[in-house]
Formats: C-alpha cells, sequence, structure tokens
C-alpha cells in the first residue's frame, strides 16, 4: 500500500494509522468494522431502514423520478457508446446488479480490501463488474483506475462512504477538492451521487451554489439532507453541451 498524499501537514501519521487499522479490520470482519458494506441499491426484506443507496439519496432525486434507479437510468439512457459506472469507497457488487441489464457496459468499486468468495468474483465478471482494492487517494490506486478506464469517461460516480468518511482528511476543502476532481473525470451527459463529509455538509449549500455560479449553466446541482440535517447529500448532472 502506497503512502497518501497528506491534505495538509496535519493529515499523516494519524490517518495513515487509522487506514491501516481499517484495512486490518475489513480483512478480518466486515460487517463488524463497517456496520454496512456492499449494500444494495434498494431497500429489500434483509437490509433494514438507512441501508440502501436509495435511502441515503432519496432527497436529492428530482421530483419528476420514482426512484434513484429510474433518475439514473433515465439520465444514462441517452448516453452513447461505452457508459461506465463507478463506485468510490465500497465493492459495489450489490449497487450495481440493481440496475436493469444494460444500463451499464462496465462499472468498477474502489475498496480497501477485495473480500469477495469466488462465486461473488464470478458473478461479478459475467456483469463486467471489477473491484480495484487499495486507498484511492494514493497515486497507485490512481494509475490503475486510469488504466481501467483506458481513455474513457464514467458516466455515474457513486461515493457512499458512510462512516468510512471518517477515515480522509477532516477539512472542507479537501473534500470539495475530491468532489471536483470526480466532476472532471465525469463524462457530459453524466450523473454524481454524493454523500457529503461531515465538514462539507456545513458548507454544502453554499458549495453547490458556487458550483451552479462557476459552470455556467452547464451543471445542475440539487443538495439534501437524510436524517434531520446530519447526512448531506448531492446530486450533480454534468449536461450534455453542443459542441
Ligand atoms: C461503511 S463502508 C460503505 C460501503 C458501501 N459504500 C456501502 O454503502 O455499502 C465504507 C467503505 O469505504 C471504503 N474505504 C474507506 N476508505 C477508503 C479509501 N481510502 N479508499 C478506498 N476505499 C475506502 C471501505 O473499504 C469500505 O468499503
Amino acid at each position: 500500500m502506497g503512502e497518501r498524499v497528506p491534505a495538509s501537514q496535519s493529515d499523516t501519521q494519524w490517518s495513515n494509522w487509522q487506514l491501516q487499522h481499517a484495512i486490518n479490520n475489513e480483512k478480518e470482519s466486515i460487517r463488524r468494522s463497517w456496520g454496512v458494506y456492499d449494500s444494495p441499491l434498494e431497500p429489500g426484506i434483509i437490509f433494514g431502514r438507512g441501508a440502501s443507496f436509495s435511502d441515503t439519496f432519496s432527497v436529492v432525486v428530482p421530483e419528476e423520478e420514482a426512484s434513484m434507479r429510474t433518475d439514473i437510468e433515465h439520465t444514462l439512457s441517452s448516453v452513447k457508446g461505452d457508459v461506465i459506472g463507478i463506485e468510490y469507497g465500497g465493492p459495489a457488487s450489490k449497487l450495481f446488479s440493481g440496475f436493469q441489464k444494460g444500463t451499464f457496459t462496465r462499472t468498477l468499486g474502489l475498496t480497501l480490501v477485495d473480500v469477495r468468495s469466488s462465486r461473488q468474483k464470478r458473478k461479478d465478471k459475467e456483469r463486467n463488474h471489477e473491484i480495484i482494492p487499495g486507498d484511492m487517494t494514493t497515486p497507485e490506486v490512481q494509475a490503475k483506475i486510469a488504466e481501467w478506464l483506458g481513455g474513457e469517461k464514467p458516466s455515474l460516480i457513486i461515493e457512499r462512504m458512510k462512516r468510512g468518511l471518517s477515515l480522509l482528511p477532516k477539512n472542507a476543502e479537501y473534500h470539495a477538492n475530491l468532489m471536483a476532481g470526480w466532476y472532471g473525470m465525469l463524462r457530459e451527459g453524466g450523473l454524481m451521487y454524493i454523500q457529503a463529509s461531515d465538514t462539507l455538509n456545513l458548507y454544502l449549500k453554499t458549495w453547490a451554489q458556487s458550483a451552479r455560479l462557476q459552470s455556467d449553466d452547464t451543471v445542475n446541482v440539487l443538495v439534501g439532507y437524510y436524517d434531520n440535517a446530519i447526512n448531506g447529500s448531492v446530486r450533480l448532472e454534468k449536461k450534455l453541451v453542443l459542441h
């Protein structure tokens, strides 16, 4: 595992130690270490309230759409060619299997450790789903993502790390830059569904307003709060621009 690129001088040893601790825990027991892991797109009988991605992001689904799933499926239906989906901070095996067949050409999950069974790996392979394990903030993992993308751009980027967010530097600017980086990768006509960190939560509405102003009307941003303003979420659409 490569060293993290520090967000500031204070984000060094402590954050690397926390990260190593999380990796060890994830190897030993996923449920104990995270509470939620490989969550489904939509709620079902087995998973309780709040576990599914749809639960978290219901607050930012546009009014005219029935759910996060239909929003993504409808929005991406006009994207031609390779349709790529990426989850930052999760294995995404269940997440991407919740969409209608054919929504994506290929998908990727980025999680600290790949703990899948060989059966799960087989099922994922059939759906063109892969996992790149490791710390997504390191240049090593970022190079692997670029290699996997092979010059293509993702049409959907999701991040819903929940407790995993606490492993990242507690600095609003760092999180705003992370989102800006993902936005830069996103294909035109694509979507991002992002859970905000505690620190960015405080500035989320201001952040959204400045994103709107700076984008020259090329972006649709919705922000919302789940669970009494504790968990902020963002839905961001990079509009198709006629060149
Ligand atoms: C609480 S789990 C959530 C998993 C999934 N998103 C879900 O909702 O079921 C946190 C996830 O964040 C991942 N994670 C935490 N820090 C990470 C990092 N620096 N790079 C990649 N993944 C990370 C963990 O490996 C784990 O998969």
